[in-house]
């Protein structure tokens, strides 16, 4: 966790308390199905950047993984399914940890090897060859001197369940309970390891968009689903997903083990018929999700309960098959901009947001934009827009930096705050990006309607701005943010 939004010492020396205790964290799957992905090198240099301490790879790539060489990342490794078949023997496994992994540890930090993902669900034939892979591994490690660094597990979607709704029917497949996830989770514990879980509510809205809510799916709390057997009221799917799931590990007898959000997340675009895959909805439900762990939430069954979490994905997997939104998960672009803003280091922690007003969000320009679709955006914000550019007028707050991108970020949030935070206004030509992050510096304040005491200031002020001479309207501006 990290102690970034320490205003005054006393913050700071809480969240330095706090640190000990508090175990949530944020990762990133990065999946490499695609021919136009950055290299390792660069792709471990925007990690860095970014503030990202944990990623997942779905190999054991040494190549890949040696990229992280230095780094503070730590690694989830994987062995794939069509492999679990050489893991099986203690030998097999000894010359992989010997071989492969243990150079690999003297320089990159590697914390989990997944022994398959989604194989009962996915590759059911592999099935046989998991618990034996997962227990010669684990020798092969505990040999080695790394078992205590290392921890062994095995991926798994919500698939394995037979029920999920409400939580509290939490339950295994009956077909698989005895045979395959009992002996499974009786390994987890006695290694102590983790239970990993793929949950997306993504996928649940999609399959049962009629009775589940998209605020629900995006963790927004005006909606709300009762748990008939507990009564208690859930407040995301997530949340529930997860509930589910360690109902279910109770009525295995393993309450106990910890659970790791081993993929989740939101597609930035679709096929028609994915129309919530897009922009906005990844925004919200990744800046909530990643409230959620920052704030060491929890879920209702486990309150406060530190949760590790892995967004899926680092980048766009353009060679993926399926459906359009297989191929866009990602949250960076190949060049290592983000297509919206993500509060990785948990700057504005608190209430989950929403993107449709309720919440303080902001219009700004995208980073990749080019400055031609910049000074078009701007042109047109200014102009036929009606935007208040007063402020970005030389001798004003906002003029400096003197730059397409400073100017029609300022341009392009006025225009968007006057629409009502409307989404569809902050496109610009899909130069503009929706953020929770406050882009005001210095005396260039970037207004929010939602950081305003009600609506209808913000209403009577634009009127008056289109009225007045821009020098004014500055004035009034100033004077109105700096109550
Ligand atoms: C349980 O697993 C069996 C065998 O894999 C499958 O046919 C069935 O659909 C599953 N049941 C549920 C409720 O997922
Ligand atoms: C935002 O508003 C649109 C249109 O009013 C609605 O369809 C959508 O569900 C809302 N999303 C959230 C997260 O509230
Ligand atoms: C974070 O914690 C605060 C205070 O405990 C709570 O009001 C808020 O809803 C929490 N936010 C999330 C996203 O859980
Ligand atoms: C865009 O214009 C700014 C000055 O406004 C300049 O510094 C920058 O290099 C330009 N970017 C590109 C990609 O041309």
């Amino acid at each position: 966790m990290i102690c970034a939004r320490f205003l005054l010492l006393l913050n700071l020396l809480l969240c330095l308390a706090q640190e000990s205790v508090q175990g949530g964290s944020i990762g990133f799957c990065y999946g490499r199905k695609g021919d136009n992905l950055p290299s390792p090198q660069l792709v471990a240099q925007i990690a860095v950047k970014e503030s990202i301490s944990k990623l997942r790879i779905y190999d054991y790539d040494q190549n890949v993984i040696s990229a992280f060489a230095g780094t503070d990342i730590s690694l989830i490794i994987t062995i794939p399914n069509e492999e679990l078949s050489n893991f099986q023997s203690e030998q097999q496994a000894d010359n992989w940890v010997n071989h492969v992994l243990l150079p690999l540890t003297q320089s990159v930090k590697i914390e989990l090897v997944t022994v398959g993902v989604e194989v009962i669900t996915l590759t059911p034939e592999f099935s046989q060859y998991v618990l034996p892979a997962m227990m010669s591994i684990h020798t092969g490690l505990t040999k080695a001197n790394l078992a205590d660094q290392i921890k062994v597990s095995t991926a798994n979607s919500m698939g394995v369940l037979q029920s999920s709704f409400p939580p509290s029917s939490g339950a295994f497949n009956e077909s698989i309970k005895t045979a395959y996830m009992q002996p499974i989770l009786d390994y987890l514990k006695a290694i102590g390891s983790v239970y990993m879980v793929n949950a997306y509510p993504y996928h649940a809205y999609m399959a049962e968009s009629d009775d589940i809510a998209l605020d629900y799916a995006l963790f927004d709390p005006k909606d709300e689903v009762m748990d008939s057997g507990t009564n208690i009221a859930y407040t995301s799917l997530l949340t529930a997903q997860l509930d589910a799931v360690y109902f279910a590990l109770e009525a295995m007898g393993h309450g106990e083990l910890s659970v790791i959000v081993s993929e989740t997340g939101w597609p930035t675009k679709g096929d028609s018929d994915e129309s919530v895959a897009n922009v906005q909805n990844a925004a919200t439900y990744n800046n909530n999700l990643l409230m959620l762990v920052q704030n060491d939430t929890g879920t209702p069954r486990r309150p406060g309960q530190p949760l590790n979490a892995y967004i899926f994905s680092l980048f766009n997997e353009d060679e993926k098959t399926g459906k359009e939104s297989e191929r866009n998960w990602g949250v960076f672009s190949v060049d290592g901009t983000s297509f919206y803003y993500l509060d990785i280091e948990g700057t504005s922690n608190g209430a989950p947001q929403s993107f449709n007003g309720t919440g303080a969000t902001w219009c700004v320009a995208s980073p990749a934009a080019s400055n031609e679709s910049l000074e078009a955006g701007l042109n047109y914000a200014c102009g036929e827009g009606n935007a208040d550019c007063g402020p970005i007028q030389p001798g004003n707050p906002c003029f400096l930096p003197d730059s397409y991108f400073s100017h029609a970020s300022y341009a392009y949030n006025s225009y968007y705050q006057r629409s009502g935070d409307n989404s569809a206004a902050c496109n610009f030509g899909g130069s503009a990006m929706i953020t929770t992050k406050d882009p005001s510096y210095g005396a260039c304040i970037y207004p929010s309607d939602a950081l305003l005491p009600s609506g209808n200031v913000y209403g009577s002020l634009s009127t008056r701005i289109q009225s007045d001479a821009a020098g004014l309207i500055f004035i009034i501006t100033l004077v109105i943010f700096a109550i």
